[in-house]
């Protein structure tokens, strides 16, 4: 006899209809605590970081978010910024897809395409020092988002290293989070595919 709260199946080709609908009952939950889990991983990143920086990851990202939303911008854009490096702790040498799948569901087209190549766009600021191409980000010159990417690393990213900025605290960023990841996930009406929304100038 097995728990009524566990499946039956230890291979899931034998898994039954009742076994599955169970998992997608039980999914639920799971899936409305998305948003904390990304809270967590985010104050992971303030406690494990990068050695040489003068501010934390969790810092970082702060930072980023608080010059979005001082320069105007949407919630998408917000939390895009303030989870932009959120993959650095399990994929650092392929962090930025990463971050962008973690968001992809939930937010614009757009923010996700930049926040999944922002990094190739950041070598502008130091790909010369290490010898590599700092305008490897040209190869996307006729993209619709290449402004917004290059505007986002300009405004956003490259600039948020200052151990004296006045970031906002994640206190205040919890609720935007929690409004994206509450959004039903890939809803055609938020993802706006193709569509490129003007950043703050
Ligand atoms: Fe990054
Ligand atoms: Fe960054």
């Amino acid at each position: 006899m097995t728990d009524p709260d566990t499946v039956s199946f230890t291979t899931m080709k034998d898994g039954t209809r009742e076994d599955y609908e169970l998992l997608a009952r039980l999914e639920k939950p799971f899936l409305a605590l998305t948003a904390d889990r990304v809270l967590d991983e985010l104050r992971r990143a303030g406690e494990t970081s990068l050695e040489g920086y003068r501010i934390t990851r969790l810092d970082h990202g702060l930072q980023s978010a608080t010059r979005a939303e001082r320069d105007g911008a949407d919630l998408d854009w917000i939390v895009g910024a303030l989870l932009h490096d959120i993959g650095d702790g399990l994929a650092p040498q392929n962090h930025d897809r990463l971050s962008a799948e973690v968001i992809r569901p939930f937010v614009r087209w757009d923010v996700a395409w930049v926040v999944e190549h922002h990094g190739i766009f950041q070598m502008l600021y130091y790909g010369h020092h290490y010898g590599w191409d700092r305008n490897a980000r040209d190869r996307f010159r006729d993209h619709p988002c290449f402004d917004s990417c290059a505007t986002f690393c300009e405004r956003w990213d490259q600039s948020s290293f200052d151990p004296d900025y006045d970031s906002l605290r994640l206190e205040h960023f919890e609720p935007m989070v929690r409004a994206v990841f509450g959004r039903k996930a890939h809803d055609p009406a938020v993802i706006r595919e193709g569509f490129v929304s003007a950043l703050p100038a």
